[in-house]
């Protein structure tokens, strides 16, 4: 299977399973917005709360934040996302595409380009004077580069701010950089923005958590929940889109610790993701250029994955220094500082230390993962069925914990009592919490299909025998084997398998 291949198969299992759909299809859809459908909302919710119980209820010192989306503009400021939270924007002079200038292929300066002229549609030979040239046509005729910047704005308010700016300008005649002058000036005071990160508020609310929990550093905030961005380049499917959702903790730490906290963190994120996979040798670090570091970071660690179109991104572990706490101390006049009676100044050399801390922050995309883990799992297995002929199984082997049914209730017949006592069985899962379906649709070898196609890694079968002796069948979805057990065992056996 190519690689274009297996994008193609998972967007078409997406939306043939109901895991994944184009937001607002039905109206021709939302450039890069997604809806996840009855099966992709399970399967991010699980991979959420396998983060969060790693995160946050496996430790003693990470506790949870869930802040509002929409902050006080001052945040951004702090942060420096509105000055430079943006992309190199440029347009293609000879297709009109706008592209990113740090996504666009590469060349090298002084090197001979050829593309099609959209103009005299015939090849055209130049020397490239920029490291890159149109992703889409290949040619050199570029724009100048203009920053954009990345936040969604919106206003907040009873006022209408638009009607204002038009009552302003009413009658004047202006030149552009006036009109905007005022449009800048009328729209500022109800400007908000929809938060590109979920991090600033961990920042923001560290004084409030520290002291109303008394926590001692090292200790960590976890939020995860929806960010936005203005993505200019949106690309594969849900690994880039404009509305995404993120796991993130900033972990408070001594000055000088950080290092070993940075080791620490980077090693345990990547251990996390390989538990969930069935080809660990697809993760890997990638420790970041000196060059490409954010203005915040003084080191940093990407978790990447070999996607279809090789190594990118999955995750951010960033050694952040005191920047984030300082920024918002100087701009809100608050003190956002830690005691630390046991602790020596190094400063003074006296017992008693009052810092700033550095935070380690492991920033992971909840969508992205959902992309990587399905890329994990799809399969096509060849193998012969009850006539000896060819067939392909697809399954998606996801991790039982990640499956977004756990089992399938299937009752072999809709007769002689199977399927009462297969609603019996399924309603025991029900009251357990335990995502299970009963299903009595089509042919046994179809449901197996069609649960093995959607990644339910148990089917439960009532039969014949069911009804003499009590037993049913348990089948593995990647194994294939049935294993008989009693029907009072059911949920105990998937409960334990989920947990092993
Ligand atoms: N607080 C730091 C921060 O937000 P980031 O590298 O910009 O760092 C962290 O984002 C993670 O969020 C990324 O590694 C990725 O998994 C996810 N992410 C970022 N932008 C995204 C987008 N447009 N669509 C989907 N996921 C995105």
């Amino acid at each position: 299977m190519s690689e274009s291949d297996l994008m193609q198969k998972i967007i078409s299992l997406c939306k043939r399973r109901g895991f994944v759909f184009q937001s607002s299809e039905i109206y021709g859809g939302l450039k890069s917005c997604y809806d996840y459908g009855p099966l992709g909302i399970e399967l991010k919710r699980n991979i959420m709360n396998e983060w969060w119980r790693a995160m946050v209820h496996e430790r003693e010192n990470i506790v949870g934040l869930d802040a509002s989306i929409i902050m006080h503009p001052k945040v951004w400021e702090a942060s420096g996302h509105l000055s430079s939270f943006s992309d190199p924007l440029v347009d293609c002079l000879n297709c009109k595409e706008r592209f990113r200038a740090d996504k666009a292929p590469v060349v090298e300066v002084g090197s001979e380009v050829t593309y099609k002229s959209q103009a005299t549609k015939k090849e055209v030979t130049s020397t490239a004077d920029r490291k890159y040239v149109c992703p889409v046509c290949g040619s050199t005729e570029l724009s100048a580069e203009r920053n954009f910047n990345l936040m969604f704005r919106s206003f907040m308010g009873s006022v209408d701010p638009v009607s204002q700016v038009a009552d302003k300008l009413a009658g004047q005649s202006l030149s552009g950089e006036e009109v905007r002058k005022i449009l800048e000036e009328e729209l500022k005071p109800s400007t908000v923005y929809l938060r590109p990160e979920t991090a600033q508020a961990m920042f923001v609310q560290f004084a409030n958590i520290q002291k109303s929990l008394s926590l001692k550093v090292p200790f960590g905030i976890a939020q995860m929940g929806k960010s936005f961005r203005n993505e200019v380049t949106v690309e594969h499917f849900i690994f880039r889109s404009c509305e995404f959702e993120q796991m993130e903790m900033e972990f408070f730490c001594q000055p000088g610790t950080q290092k070993e906290w940075l080791d620490h963190w980077k090693d345990a994120r990547l251990d996390w993701y390989k538990t969930y996979s069935n080809s660990p040798e697809k993760f890997r670090l990638r420790q970041h250029d000196p060059d490409e570091l954010a203005h915040y970071a003084d080191n940093c660690y990407d978790v990447e994955y070999d996607y279809p179109w090789g190594w990118d991104e999955l995750e951010g572990v960033a050694s952040r220094t005191d920047y984030d706490l300082k920024k918002h101390a100087q701009n809100s006049g608050e003190k956002l500082t830690y005691f630390d009676q046991q602790a020596t100044d190094p400063e003074t050399g006296k017992q008693g230390w009052r810092y700033t801390p550095y935070v380690i922050e492991p920033a992971a995309g909840a969508t992205r993962a959902t992309l990587c883990y399905l890329l994990d799992a799809y399969r096509e297995e060849t193998g012969v069925d009850a006539n000896g002929k060819e067939k392909v199984r697809t399954v998606l082997k996801l991790h039982p914990r990640l499956a977004p049914i756990k089992a399938a209730i299937l009752p072999l017949m809709k007769k002689n009592g199977m399927p009462e006592l297969a609603r019996e069985i399924a309603k025991k899962f029900f009251k357990a919490g335990v995502m299970a379906k009963y299903d009595d649709n089509t042919a046994i070898g179809k449901r197996y299909a069609r649960h093995d196609e959607i990644g339910t890694p148990y089917c439960l079968t009532v039969d014949h025998q069911s009804l003499e002796d009590g037993t049913i069948t348990i089948r593995d979805r990647d194994t294939m084997e049935q294993k008989r057990i009693n029907v009072e065992d059911a949920l105990k056996e998937v409960q334990q398998r989920l947990e092993a």
